[in-house]
């Protein structure tokens, strides 16, 4: 389980360290008359990644693990600082950083841990549990995999991680009854990318024993919450993310690995020239995340959202997607610390893709289409709300009254 949130209350305002946060950030502040509602997407870089960058490039921009010069020197440092970084981001005591690789984001972690860790640990009849209904990037990678290993003879069965109806919680009863003695791994999600769900990490962990290696697209969570892997109750093997999704630039990501159960983590080849610029700004984005925390970005993204959904759920004509439909229902403290951030719906009448159109023309930026939600297609279109730490109940309160005045 995650770390506790606060229950929201039923009034936020927006608190003096959340109008501090927001400050930081120049793009929301030069556009006053905008809401960026699409942090799922992508985050809005606060000035000190962006001064982060600006320094590196003007002062010492060379390649990493090559020259011996100053330059090259101190960009082999920031590199190798930056792996030692997202470590202690992650709460990983161990001092051994070569478990940290750093990727272009979640979709190519994800398919480097298949392509070069399990698909060399797989025998012919093993199974896997993989998500059917989360993002694309966390299904493709290992249907990839089974494909690559039929090639070769050995034949893996795909099973797929079974789902609630309705909350868009994996279903922990049935995953009991879908693992079996060739269970060898199971490919999970933190924070879901549509429903706006606490995935439960924890239940599959007891689901599948201590023996299974469990794979987590930490894509919505890094940034968003705690993600502390010394935590016992996120006892996974391996933590994939996007650096652009927490605050650094496009392009940065990397790869957690534990190495405890399987074969050392080594990603296979000559690994080029690394993104630099992105892994200095990986590394400002995370010094700036703890010294906001993420327990507080949890907390007022999850108050937003709960304002948010409630108040959709009383206009009529929408439908909330996932957990944060069955939320407003049950109201329970478990189930109020499982809505995070992110509140997806569809207009009865309207269709997601006008509604989007509609909501910028008010100044509202939001996502509307399938969401990259595996097997889902132009049909399956919704509208989705995405929060980060510089939103304000000011904005969800506009963005509320113009969708009452759709109703
Ligand atoms: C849950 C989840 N996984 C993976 C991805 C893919 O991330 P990226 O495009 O940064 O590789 C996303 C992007 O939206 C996501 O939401």
């Amino acid at each position: 389980m995650s770390p506790t949130v606060p229950l929201p209350s039923a009034e936020p305002e927006n608190p003096l360290w959340q109008q501090e946060a927001r400050r930081q950030f120049p793009i929301v502040i030069a556009h006053p008359e905008l809401a960026y509602l699409d942090s799922a997407a992508t985050s809005q870089k606060p000035r000190a990644v962006l001064e982060a960058v600006q320094t590196y490039l003007t002062t010492s921009n060379a390649n990493a693990g090559r020259g011996t010069y100053p330059w090259a020197n101190r960009t082999t440092e920031l590199v190798e600082s930056t792996r030692d970084r997202i470590k202690e981001f992650l709460h990983d005591p161990e001092p051994d950083r070569s478990g940290v690789h750093f990727t272009s984001g979640t979709t190519e972690g994800l398919r480097t841990v298949a392509r070069d860790w399990l698909v060399p640990c797989l025998a012919d009849g093993d199974e896997i549990l993989v998500p059917y209904g989360d993002h694309r990037a966390n299904l493709d990678p290992w249907i990839e995999a089974r494909r690559l290993l039929a090639e070769r003879g050995v034949q893996v069965r795909v099973q797929a991680l079974p789902y609630q109806t309705g909350s868009g919680d994996y279903d922990h009863r049935a995953l009991d009854r879908a693992v079996g003695p060739r269970t060898r791994f199971v490919a999970a999600t933190h924070v879901h990318h549509v429903y706006g769900g606490d995935m439960n990490v924890h239940r599959i962990r007891e689901a599948v024993g201590p023996d299974v290696a469990i794979c987590l697209d930490a894509a919505q969570s890094i940034g968003h919450l705690p993600v502390h892997v010394d935590d016992p109750s996120l006892d996974v093997d391996f933590v994939v993310f996007s650096g652009h999704k927490a605050m650094a630039l496009p392009g940065s990501g990397a790869i957690w690995a534990r190495n405890a159960r399987g074969p050392e983590f080594r990603p296979d080849g000559w690994q080029g020239t690394p993104n630099t610029t992105g892994i200095v700004s990986l590394k400002a984005a995370l010094d700036w995340l703890d010294t906001v925390g993420p327990e507080r970005v949890a907390h007022w993204t999850t108050l937003l959202a709960t304002r948010l959904t409630d108040r959709l759920g009383r206009l009529g004509s929408y439908e909330v997607l996932g957990c944060q439909a069955s939320l407003s229902a049950d109201s329970t403290l478990a189930a109020a610390q499982r809505r995070r951030g992110i509140v997806t719906f569809r207009h009865h009448d309207i269709p997601s893709d006008d509604l989007g159109f509609i909501l910028f023309s008010h100044g509202f930026m939001v996502r509307a289409d399938n969401l990259c939600q595996a097997g889902a297609d132009a049909r399956d279109a919704s509208v989705r709300v995405s929060l980060h730490v510089y939103n304000t109940v000011e904005e969800i309160d506009r963005l509320l009254s113009v969708l009452a005045s759709l109703a």
